[in-house]
């Protein structure tokens, strides 16, 4: 079986087919899906909004965690059994997916399978951005915005774990789950964002994780104290925007060089801005076993919205396009 997105529109626009079960070619397993996940990539997908999507149709899916059933030639060190998760980007919607072998994560065999999905992109995406981007420290104060998102959930607790203070940003129907894992929370619905975070870090803030893009990264970079750095990876302001998917990166980058140029000046307060984006590879390996460690040990418990069986895709989808999501919604195979 495999899910299709057959164009623009809304979840609707996903069908159920039959699919088939490929051979690995080269360097190259198939893999068993026991889980994959739903994101806010494929909300974004159904508008034609998503960075470099395929044309339709095609099968989205950017993350999986199953079982190799199959090896192709020239692959080392993978049995038949073995349990692993990859990032896919598109394409993990089916029963069976062929991987790069040199891209597959070992999975604990113990560990849930939707429990693993939950952390494979969104984990990493949170885990690298936190430690490897912006390197926050005990004592620093951190912005998450969509703090009752996938990532956002995540990356509140690990900053938290981490000794952060964190200041989250959700609608007013998700503030007690950020409270109760540790953040302050802001309803981004009805407060004044920059003004409640003013009050709340009067010297400012030490790193913003923003998934808003567009004009949000002028105010978060305004937000950071001496020193900060903003981490933006998304620009889900622009999902319902009409024109190229291009357009409001436009001013965005002006704005980046701008701040660049400043900080080569020496006027930039040491203030930083970078733009992240998840791939797999051995950092991405890395941080995923990292990551599983955690979750084995319970230290980490990634909070999960609904399951969904496949075929189910569209419900799934629905429940994030309509921002009824607090944590990672699973389908599972
Ligand atoms: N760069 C990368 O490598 C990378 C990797 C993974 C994800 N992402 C990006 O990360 C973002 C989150 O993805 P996800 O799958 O975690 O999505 P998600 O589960 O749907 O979470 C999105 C969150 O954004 C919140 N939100 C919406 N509008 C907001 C606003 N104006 N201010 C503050 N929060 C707002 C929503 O909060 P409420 O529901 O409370 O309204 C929701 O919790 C997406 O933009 C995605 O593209 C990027």
């Amino acid at each position: 079986m495999e899910i299709v997105l057959t164009g623009e529109g809304g979840p609707e626009m996903l069908r159920v087919t039959e699919g088939d079960a490929p051979m690995p070619g080269r360097a190259r397993v198939r893999v068993r899906v026991e889980a994959t996940g739903v994101s806010f990539a494929e909300v974004q997908m159904l508008r034609r909004r998503y960075p470099l999507q395929p044309k339709y149709p095609f099968v989205p899916g950017y993350d999986l965690v199953g079982t190799v059933s199959e090896i192709g030639p020239g692959v080392e060190g993978v049995r038949v059994g073995d349990r692993v998760a990859a990032l896919t980007r598109t394409g993990a919607w089916r029963t069976h997916v062929v991987v790069k072998a040199a891209q597959i994560v070992p999975v604990p065999a113990d560990l849930d399978a939707g429990v693993a999905e939950a952390v494979v992109m969104n984990g990493v995406t949170a885990w690298q951005m936190l430690h490897q981007v912006a390197k926050v420290r005990r004592g620093q104060t951190v912005l998450v915005h969509g703090a009752s998102g996938g990532v956002g959930t995540l990356l509140v607790r690990l900053a938290v774990a981490a000794g952060a203070r964190v200041i989250g940003t959700a609608s007013a129907a998700k503030r007690d789950l950020l409270v109760s894992a540790g953040a302050e929370p802001i309803d981004y619905r009805t407060e004044n964002v920059p003004t409640r975070v003013r009050q709340l870090a009067p010297g400012g803030v030490d790193a913003v994780f923003d998934h808003l893009g567009t004009a949000s990264v002028t105010e978060s970079y305004e937000l950071l104290a001496d020193g900060g750095i903003v981490v933006s990876y998304g620009s889900a302001t622009t999902v319902n925007d009409q024109g190229h998917w291009t357009t409001p990166y436009f001013g965005m980058i002006a704005r980046v060089l701008g701040w660049q140029i400043q900080r080569l000046r020496g006027r930039g307060r040491g203030r930083r801005f970078s733009f992240y984006y998840v791939k797999p590879g051995p950092r991405f390996t890395e941080a995923l076993t990292q990551l599983f460690a955690l979750v084995a040990a319970g230290t980490l418990d990634p909070p999960i919205t609904a399951r969904y069986p496949l075929d189910k895709a569209a419900e799934a989808l629905r429940v994030l396009a309509e921002g009824h999501s607090t944590g990672k919604v699973v389908l599972e195979v």
